[in-house]
């Protein structure tokens, strides 16, 4: 198994061009199904999720070819309508392809999803949801099993706002007969860009980025070209990277309008952030003040940031707390941060971090994607040699995280033989 190794103590300095959004590219590629024909999107970033997806779409009989960021997808074979667990398991946004072959071809067997270790994350709005618009929805051996004669539209009210499940159900509803409407409904940038991509296929979708969504159901949809919109989760790491290592980082092809919650959090913090509009310049403060935050739905700080600017915190002036709001026991990176000198004590679904004047290289172990690169940070300033184990984890979520970070002087490596 592969492993990273760093050499802490550099500061950044130079560009990162951003790639495309994980978040984003999945559901658009579950999308895919939705109509006949050849797809083509840009700005698709090479990691293990996308492979993952792609190979469930050619389980379920569509050619898919990727080259230099770009995906071809062509749909017109598809004739068969089940995710088997082997991938399932493997990548949880695997139950994209509910909503989509439910809409479209009348059936779907989904294994029930595993993915992060983050805790229990439940998909009952997801079926619930399909239910509303007339689905025949039963639970069989570990697999969600759903039939219709075709869906009807409905009025579905998510309790909390759902990523997954408001771009499952807007997928699902897009071919329904008559009026769909979602209130409470995810307004994250990533349902922004789903919600753009099934417009360009021919759906009819009201109030794109409000929490209340309206679809008119076509008949038919086509297939479009797209690009991918910046990964806002990639961008916020590289923002964090620079304000904890004290250096000056230019983050390119990006979007800072999506980040504005970590924007503010970092100058609060200490660090200066300057933006316009594809371009976003941090320099980190000597020494970073502590600052508390939150988890909450978009605008508010990402859940996916949180295991990172524990980290920044870990080396901050004073005491912090950190609460997830969204995932409560999201914290597996606590005790990997403390094998590293830091001090963090976690209560319930919040954490509080007292900043140390060091933390020291040692082994430690992802145990999820955002983990991950909450180590990998710890080890860009982590005195002496810090070993990152289960990298797998991170590359199904940053693109070349390694050579990026090469690029604006890290000290780090990749290598085989780890545990
Ligand atoms: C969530 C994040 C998303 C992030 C992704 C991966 C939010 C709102 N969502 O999306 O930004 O990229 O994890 O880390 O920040 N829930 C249910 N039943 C369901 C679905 C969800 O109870 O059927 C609950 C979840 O337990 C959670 C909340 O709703 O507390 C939001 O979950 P959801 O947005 O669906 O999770 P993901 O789509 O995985």
């Amino acid at each position: 198994m592969d492993k990273l190794v760093l050499q802490g103590g550099k500061p950044l300095f130079g560009e990162v061009q951003i790639s495309g959004a994980k978040n984003a590219v999945l559901p658009i590629m579950a999308a895919t199904l939705l109509a006949d024909g050849e797809f083509t999107i840009h700005n698709v970033p090479e990691l293990r999720d996308v492979k993952t997806m792609a190979h469930l779409l050619r389980i379920i009989g569509a050619k898919v070819a990727f080259q230099n960021n770009t995906l071809v997808i062509d749909t017109s074979g598809c004739n068969y309508f089940e995710a088997p667990y082997e991938l399932v398991k493997t990548m949880r946004a695997s139950i994209y392809v509910l909503g989509p072959l439910l809409g479209r071809f009348g059936q779907a067997k989904v294994s029930l999803p595993g993915g992060c270790a983050i805790g229990a994350r439940p998909v009952d709005f997801h079926l619930k949801g399909m239910d509303k618009l007339g689905a025949q929805i039963s639970l069989d051996a570990g697999y969600i099993k759903a039939k219709s004669a075709g869906l009807n539209g409905g009025h579905i009210h998510f309790d909390i706002p759902s990523v997954g499940a408001t771009g499952n159900i807007l997928m699902a509803a897009v071919l329904a007969k008559g009026k769909t409407t979602i209130s409470n409904a995810s307004c994250e940038p990533e349902i922004v860009a789903l919600a753009d991509f099934l417009i360009t296929m021919g759906a009819q979708i009201d109030g794109v980025g409000s929490s209340n969504l309206t679809v008119q159901g076509v008949k038919q949809l086509k297939p479009t070209h797209f690009t991918v919109i910046p990964d806002r989760v990639e961008t916020g790491t590289f923002m964090i990277a620079a304000a904890l290592t004290g250096g000056e980082v230019t983050l390119t092809e990006s979007d800072p309008s999506t980040i504005g919650s970590l924007t503010e959090k970092l100058r609060e913090a200490g660090n200066i952030v300057e933006q316009n509009d594809r371009r976003i310049y941090v320099k980190g403060a000597e020494k970073n003040s502590s600052v508390d935050i939150t988890t909450s739905e978009y605008p508010g700080f990402p859940t996916d940031l949180q295991a990172q600017w524990m980290t920044l915190m870990c080396l901050a002036g004073g005491a912090s707390m950190i609460t997830d709001t969204i995932f409560f026991d999201r914290f597996t990176h606590a005790a990997e941060l403390k094998r590293l000198g830091a001090t963090i004590e976690l209560k319930k679904n919040t954490a509080i971090v007292t900043g140390v004047e060091k933390l020291y290289g040692a082994q430690v172990m992802s145990t999820d994607l955002r983990a991950s690169a909450s180590l990998v940070l710890a080890g860009l300033v982590a005195e002496g040699q810090t070993e990152v184990h289960r990298i797998y984890h991170l590359d199904r979520g940053y693109e070349r995280i390694e050579d990026k970070l090469q690029k604006v002087g890290a000290e780090i490596c990749r290598s085989d033989g780890g545990l």
